[in-house]
Parts: C-alpha cells; structure tokens; sequence
C-alpha cells in the first residue's frame, strides 16, 4: 500500500489530456480509484469501448489493464465530485470567439462553470487541481469562485499543467521530464500540493516535482510552450533564407543545433506547427502582456505566430509557383493532414491553410491520412475559412496513397507520417501526370533519390541547387 491509499482522484474532462494524464495515474498507483467524467456521453461511450475516443501509441493496453478495477469512465459527474478527494479540472478552454480579446484571450466559461459546480455540489472540502492550459490568474478566479460556496466548505485551487506532447504522450506521462504543481503559499496550500506531490512520487523522482506560487505554474506553461513554437519559426524564418542562398536548412539546423546551449530538438523546417496549444497558448501570452501594457512584448511574441502563418503562406505559393503558375483543375494529392504524426488531431493543422490556398487556386485535393477522421477534417478546414462548397466539391479523401496519387500533378506532405518515407515512388512516378512534382513540407523524403526517378522536387529551405 502507498501513502495515498484509498484516494479518490476525478478528472472532469475526457479529452486529450485528462484521458491519458487519468490512465497514467490508475496504472500507477493501483490503490487509489480514478474517475474520469464527461458529459459527453458519446465520449464516455468511447472511453469505455475498444475503441478510444484518442489515439495515443501505447494508451490502448493501459487503459483496458486499468479499467473497472481502479479506473472508470463516467457520464454521473456531480456523483464524482461528491466523492472525490481531488478533482482535476482537464476542460477545453478555446479561443474567444467574440467580446474583449476575441481571437486571442481564452474562453474560461467552462472552468468557471466546473468550479461553480463543484462549490455548489462538493459537502467536504476537495483539492480542485486546474490541469487545462488557461490564462494566468484564472485559478485565482476559480478559488473565488469555490470559496463562494454557501456551506463554508474551504477547498484549495492548485495548478499542475500537463506538457505531455500528442503522439508520445504515454512515454511522456511514463518519465515526465517534470511535473509543476503551484499552490498558494500558505500552510493549507503546501499541504495540498504536497498531497499531488504524493501521488507523482509513485513513479515519478522527486527532484522532478517542482513546486511553485500558483502563477509561475500558470505562467510556466503558456512560456514553455512560447519558446518551443519560437524555435519552429526561428528555423522556418531561416528556410526561407536558405532557399534564395543555396544553404540547406537541415545542414543548418545541425550545425546549430550540436551546441547543447541551443541543443538539437525542435529544430526541424516544415510547413509550420499546428496543435490545439501552441497558436493559442502564444496569443494567451500576447493578450496578458498587452493587458499588462506591455506591448512591445506582446509584439515579440506575436511574431511568432505570424511567421507561422507566413510559412503556411510560402509554402503554398511556392507550389503554384513552381506548377507554371496555375494549379486551376488540377489534382494535386495530399498526403497527411494531422497536424502532426503519430496523432489523429487536426486542431490547428498547417495542413488545412494549405489546403484552403490550393481550393481557392481551383485545384482538385485528393487527401490520405492514416488516422485523421474524415468528420475532423472537415470541421477543421471548415474552421480554418474554406467554403463550404469548395470542400464538398474539389476536396476527396481517399483510404490509400496510390488511388490520391493516380492523375495527380503534384504530391504534397504536409504530415512527417513515418509510412511516407517508405511508399513505392516508382509506382506514384508511372501512375502521376508529368512532370510529377513534389512537394515536402517536412522534409523527410530522399529528394536526390526522387530526382533521380524523374520527379520534380521542392524541399524547404535547399532548393538553390536545381
Ligand atoms: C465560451 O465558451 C462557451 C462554452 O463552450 C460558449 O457557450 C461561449 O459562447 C463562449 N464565449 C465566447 C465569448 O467565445
């Protein structure tokens, strides 16, 4: 038995990260009972099917050696905060879709409603742990809103972000490189955070626990995610440097990347990064600096994005370009619309601004993605302002990377799938319009070897040599 036998912890969100964050837990400490609710039933449905709502390498065998012995999913949410010890809080929090900050500040209706239930359902006091990525202060403002109970009940509010990336988010949640738990800096504060403290320490060093105020821990999370989107545009603002000079971006990348103060990760030209956090976490940062009047800061950061947005931009005009001007009918294959691989979520792909330039030139898409549904993709390049009927009427999606190739112009990367370095490109030369082009928004092909077949080659950030 371990020191927090018989603990009851609730997550309140089924989604990308509480599902996986939750099994971790059960699966590590068996003596303690993980509820995760929802009030999507369909969600809860999912989670307790064979087939899970999220795909996650690993997350299939953990979850079904854990289910129903100490880990449970759950529509019954106000049954599970009534018995719960610590309540997770793992709820979306999007943009704001309109008012102040619309486009920019994050929506934290929902963390808001959770916590104004959990004060009006909880009858003994409850750790409430805020897990979503959110602005900083909002746990300040959901400890308000629990002290507000009418039943004198003292809960605590802690925050522990969650940095598992999508994709490796088991091997992440197996060795975290650290875990941040930030609470009030009062002795009721320590002893909830020491309370968490315990349950990571099942399997987790200690020195990798760090303990902090409640807003570094919030603010930690919006900057680590800050500066790795920044090293993504720092070395895409540079590809396109390479591509006028005759330097190769990757040779670069090495180069730079063997000093360990820069080190080597997150160094990797592409198209652009997608991802429900990053975008969002950035213009969570650019909005709290302008709130704070810190708009030269605001500005720094928000170059960020931009050139993000930039790259997506290039990238497609780069293909019209090198298609002699005009890609108007003609079909072009998609290969990869995750926004990354190893993960089905389309939130935020580059894949759907690349699309939507190539729909507004007039061409045919034919896409292949090995996990992607064909519902996500469509909400999202929905999202991302494609029409309607452009959608409906140029845009396929096909089971197999020969069919999207057949009668096809052009083949495009826009996700690093593994299977993508290994395709017969004999076979998609013979069955391609000619010339066959090719264009690698990740960079992961053999693009001298795919010259040699006879194709038409366009990487990012090497191209001065043809
Ligand atoms: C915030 O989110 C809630 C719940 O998802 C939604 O109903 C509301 O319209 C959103 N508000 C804004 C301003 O975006």
């Amino acid at each position: 038995m371990g020191k927090c036998a018989g603990l009851q912890i609730v997550c309140i969100g089924a989604g990308y990260v509480g599902g996986p964050t939750m099994a971790m837990i059960a699966y590590k400490c068996h003596d303690v009972t993980v509820t995760v609710v929802d009030i999507s039933e369909k969600q809860i449905a999912a989670w307790n099917s064979d087939t899970l709502p999220i795909y996650e390498p690993g997350l299939d065998d953990i979850v079904k050696e854990r289910r129903n012995k100490n880990l449970f999913f759950s529509t019954d949410v106000d049954g599970a905060v009534e018995k719960g010890d610590i309540i997770f809080v793992s709820v979306n929090t999007p943009t704001k879709t309109s008012g102040i900050g619309a486009g920019r500040a994050a929506n934290i209706s929902n963390c808001e409603l959770v916590a104004r239930n959990i004060a009006k359902v909880a009858t003994s006091p409850k750790i409430v742990v805020e897990k979503s990525t959110v602005p900083v202060r909002t746990a300040e403002s959901m400890g308000r809103v629990l002290a507000a109970n009418e039943k004198g009940i003292k809960h605590q509010i802690i925050s522990s972000p969650e940095f598992l990336a999508e994709g490796t988010a088991i091997e992440d949640l197996l060795e975290p490189s650290r875990v941040l738990i930030g609470g009030e800096q009062t002795p009721e504060g320590h002893a909830a955070v020491q309370k968490l403290v315990d349950v990571y320490e099942y399997w987790c060093p200690r020195e990798r626990i760090i303990t902090t105020n409640l807003w570094s821990s919030e603010l930690s999370k919006l900057v680590a995610n800050a500066f790795l989107a920044q090293r993504v545009s720092s070395i895409n603002s540079i590809s396109a440097l390479c591509e006028v000079s005759g330097a190769d971006v990757d040779e670069v990348a090495r180069a730079v990347g063997t000093d360990y103060r820069i080190g080597k990760h997150f160094l990797k030209s592409s198209v652009g990064f997608g991802g429900s956090c990053f975008k969002k976490d950035i213009l969570n940062l650019v909005y709290l600096c302008e709130s704070f009047g810190l708009h030269d800061v605001a500005e720094y950061w928000n170059w960020v994005v931009k050139m993000n947005e930039l790259q997506k931009e290039r990238f497609a005009k780069t293909i019209v370009k090198r298609m002699f001007n005009t890609v108007t009918r003609k079909k072009i294959a998609v290969l990869g619309f995750a926004f990354k691989a190893d993960t089905g979520d389309t939130r935020e792909t580059a894949a759907s601004d690349v699309c939507r330039f190539l729909l507004e030139e007039g061409a045919r898409l034919s896409v292949y993605d090995p996990k992607v549904l064909a519902e996500d993709m469509e909400r999202e390049l929905l999202y991302a302002k494609c029409e309607k009927d452009q959608i409906d009427q140029q845009i396929t999606r096909v089971e197999d990377v020969y069919a999207a190739a057949k009668d096809a112009h052009a083949v495009v990367i826009l996700t690093e799938w593994k299977e993508f370095k290994e395709l017969d490109f004999d076979k998609i030369y013979s069955v391609m319009e000619k010339p066959a082009f090719i264009f690698d928004g990740r960079n992961i092909l053999d693009h001298a070897g795919l010259r040699e077949k006879g194709f038409e080659v366009f990487a990012l950030g090497k191209n001065k040599i043809n």
